[in-house]
């Protein structure tokens, strides 16, 4: 075979161009800017179809061998940072064919037999968003230790806990924080569920309607570690889904991140002061000489927008396009890279922040608790156990609230004689029944606040946090 002829700006793919492409559009069409993260991805994608060829006997052992060896090279140049891309070559897929026809010489162009960039590129992208995943459920996994370390020192620590931000019933801090440990729980196994759907070969659906070799799809998806072929080849080369899944999972783990970030804004704020900011995490400002900033939070519940919009942007990206691959899908790309990026940082530096860059103060929590009507259902609740139904004990209870405000005082600050007036069945533990450690202590219902509950939820969540880490459990190699 000859040498195409070299234009000003080649066209890599076909020889059917007399002309060549305008500088500019070449730019444009490009997308080895950015899809040289898939390189070490594309390489290993590339080692095993040439393994099924040969084993198809499409290709000679000594030919694919060759053309091996000339990969593993490639491989080698990628993890050492000196491969460096034909400043020719469109993307990734191509760079690497040409490198590989530069070391292995004309071998290396029966590389591409039996596939074509479009299987090749979704590959790529499965089996990074594979190992990606991987890397972030390990993330995930340290941060709910560092929520279950808190969670256990902090069992008896008492803060007010809050509906519509108004202080409502008091709570055991542990509970509080196993309710995001719970969150980011459902979002270890969602991930899971994703890596499932991610994990699907596509390689060998060719351009988009398989081809005429005899190929052995199972043996590539074997050879690559998945767990199946996808089905349909129209289907392959232009689903996305699992994209979309995973823009939607790491949407949900930055909703939770950042929730948990506007507590600890708020927390640090003087007006809570139930944490204060370490020197590792707080940043100063450039005027105020006396402030002290929760940056970490700030950004993290900012950089949650940023996700969010790359998943609105590929859902608009697909929802127009007609079967099968279209190069609109080249969009994908920046979109999900930055998507993992933020929510890898997101997640080191929430990991941080708890490990590091806070310190609860349990005394401002408890003082913010003696200092409120937070248990006056509790004094509901004690009528209901004499008998009187919960709505009247309710209207009662307002009553009792409504007084001690017009009185500037606390339901803790009445004598008995002044309960017994409101209602005969009161009896001296009423006085017991609103501290707020009992009121913590009491809700023993499934699921609760009551410090025995909690001690229990909190061994589950330590029990479930022992299985293997993720990367052991399901990594391939
Ligand atoms: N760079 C392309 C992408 O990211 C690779 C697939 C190109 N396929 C094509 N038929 N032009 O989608």
């Amino acid at each position: 075979m000859s040498e195409p002829t070299v234009t000003s700006t080649p066209r890599p793919w076909s020889q059917r161009f007399e002309g060549s492409l305008h500088p500019a559009i070449a730019r444009f069409n490009a997308s080895i800017g950015f899809d040289i993260r898939l390189l070490p991805y594309d390489v290993a994608g590339s080692l095993a179809h040439v393994q099924m060829l040969a084993a198809c006997g499409i290709l000679t052992r000594q030919e694919a061998d060759q053309i091996r060896q000339g990969l593993e090279q490639i491989q080698q140049e990628a993890a050492a940072g000196t491969f460096r891309p034909d400043p020719e070559a469109e993307d990734v897929h191509y760079a690497v064919e040409r490198r590989l026809v530069a070391l292995v010489g004309e071998v290396g162009k029966k590389l591409h037999t039996g596939r074509s960039r479009n299987d090749q590129v979704a590959t790529d992208l499965r089996l990074y968003l594979r190992d990606q995943i991987d890397h972030l459920r390990q993330a995930l996994w340290e941060l709910r230790g560092v929520l279950l370390d808190l969670a256990e020192r902090h069992l008896e620590t008492i803060l007010p806990g809050y509906t519509h931000l108004q202080r409502a019933q008091p709570i055991s801090l542990a509970h509080h924080l196993l309710a995001y440990e719970e969150m980011l729980w459902r979002d270890w196994q969602r991930l899971g569920r994703v890596r499932e759907e991610v994990n699907v070969c596509p390689l060998g659906s060719g351009a988009l309607a398989g081809t005429s070799l005899p190929i052995d799809r199972q043996l590539t998806a074997h050879l690559l570690g998945f767990e199946r072929i996808s089905a349909n080849s129209l289907d392959a080369v232009s689903d996305r889904d699992y994209l979309v899944e995973f823009h939607t999972a790491a949407s949900l783990i930055l909703v939770h991140l950042s929730r948990l970030s506007e507590e600890v804004i708020l927390w640090a704020s003087q007006e809570f002061g139930f944490v204060t900011l370490t020197d590792a995490c707080a940043t100063g400002s450039s005027l105020m000489p006396q402030k002290k900033n929760p940056d970490v939070p700030e950004l993290v519940r900012g950089k949650a927008g940023r996700v969010f919009g790359h998943l609105q942007a590929l859902l608009v990206t697909l929802k127009g396009l007609p079967l099968a691959y279209n190069k609109d899908l080249q969009e994908d790309k920046e979109g999900l890279f930055d998507t993992v990026d933020t929510l890898k940082a997101c997640l080191e530096a929430m990991t941080i922040l708890l490990r590091e860059g806070i310190q609860f103060q349990p005394e401002r929590m408890a003082a913010a608790v003696q200092e409120d009507f937070s248990n006056a259902t509790d004094v509901a609740d004690y009528l209901v156990r004499k008998g009187i139904p919960f709505r009247m004990a309710h209207d009662l209870v307002g009553q009792i609230v409504r007084i001690c405000l017009a009185e500037g005082i606390l339901l803790r600050d009445l004598p008995l004689q002044r309960w017994k007036t409101f209602h005969p069945v009161f009896e001296a533990d009423i006085l017991t029944v609103i501290d707020p450690r009992q009121v913590v202590a009491a809700r023993l219902s499934a699921g609760g606040t009551g410090f025995a509950v909690v001690q229990e939820a909190l061994q589950r969540a330590q029990a479930r946090h022992q299985q293997p880490k993720p990367l052991e459990e399901t990594s391939q190699t």
